[in-house]
């Protein structure tokens, strides 16, 4: 059920969870200080208690409550990137922040999103935490319908359109000396080069050690589908191709396209609506055309994919 700017402030001051529009995804939020509606996004979701949450702000100062000292270069990462797609994880004063949002770490993890509506809404109602508007495994939401098919139509949205970027934000994380990269998204890793001087490393979970972003532990953005993984498509091959709309592929398959392999924007923007096809059209197994190249915002759609698929393996 789409509800207005007003209607959505209403509920979140009163404790409800609502569907509120990003320039990413969807996110399902309810308000840092309303505990009750914070165990409800645990629960609507089907979310691991120990998958910490993103804290939306609407102004950089906020971030200055809840940490005693920023790390190197957070001010520069700031005002570049915020308002927009990036998510800052900092050691936080961990009193100011409820375990349930932080799932029990000393740190916490901050954004503050560009939408329009997004940011009028928290400028209102104070910081938001605010997962992905989806059921916990299952791809995020671009589109109020998105929400309104994992949550029902009674469920509240702000309708913002389709989310621009159409992928989450990038999170770094400040250790060692150095940011490093623990979930890639719509920020490509080369955008830090200028502000940091390096370019951050993307960090993957080490052999039998928990990952720095909890959220990495499980499977997700996946469909019922399963999805197979390949470069190439046998002549007399059929069924469904996630592919590319300036390639040709054999004529007995159907092709549901992610743009032009000349424009990752689009392919990433595209990316959840078309895995969510599959499973509102009941489509058992599609493959996915994965020739493209490994690097800036492919690399996202490469690792969405990869989480995605049942057996994760390239055919
Ligand atoms: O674009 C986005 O980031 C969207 C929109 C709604 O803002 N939000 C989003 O939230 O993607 P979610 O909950 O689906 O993913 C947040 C990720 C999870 O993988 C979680 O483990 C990680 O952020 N995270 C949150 N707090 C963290 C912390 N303190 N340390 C490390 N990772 C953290
Ligand atoms: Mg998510």
């Amino acid at each position: 059920m789409r509800v207005t700017l007003l209607q959505a402030y209403e509920l979140l001051i009163n404790g409800d969870v609502v569907a509120v529009p990003t320039e990413t995804v969807y996110g399902l939020a309810a308000s840092l200080n309303r505990p009750s509606a914070i165990d409800r996004i645990f629960q609507l979701k089907g979310r691991p208690q120990n998958n910490p949450l993103i804290i939306h702000l609407s102004h950089v100062s906020q971030v200055s409550s809840y940490v005693n000292q920023y790390p190197p270069d957070f001010e520069a990462l700031a005002s570049t990137f915020w308002p927009g797609a990036l998510t800052l994880v900092m050691p936080i004063i961990a009193e100011k922040i409820p375990a349930s949002v932080r799932a029990h770490l000393p740190t916490a993890a901050f954004r503050i999103p560009q939408h329009p509506l997004s940011q009028k809404l928290i400028s209102q109602t104070g910081p938001l935490v605010m997962p992905s508007a989806n059921l916990s495994g299952k791809p995020s939401s671009t589109h109020w319908k998105h929400v309104t098919d994992d949550f029902g139509a009674d469920f509240p949205i702000l309708d913002g359109g389709i989310c621009s970027k159409g992928v989450e934000s990038t999170i770094l994380f400040y250790q060692e000396e150095r940011w490093s990269i623990i979930r890639l998204g719509a920020i490509v890793p080369s955008a830090f080069l200028p502000i940091l001087g390096y370019e951050p490393q993307i960090e993957k979970p080490k052999n039998g050690e928990a990952p720095l972003c909890p959220g990495q532990m499980y499977r997700h953005y996946a469909p019922k589908a399963k999805l197979v993984m390949a470069k190439t498509f046998p002549i007399d091959g059929k069924g469904v191709i996630i592919g590319f709309s300036d390639r040709k592929y054999p004529s007995g398959y159907r092709v549901l396209n992610l743009g032009k392999t000349s424009d990752p924007n689009t392919s990433v923007k595209k990316l959840y609506s078309v895995l969510r096809q599959l499973d509102v059209e009941g489509i058992v197994t599609a493959e996915v055309d994965i020739d493209f190249p490994q690097e800036g915002l492919w690399l996202t759609l490469a690792e969405r994919l990869w989480k995605a698929s049942t057996q994760g393996v390239v055919a």
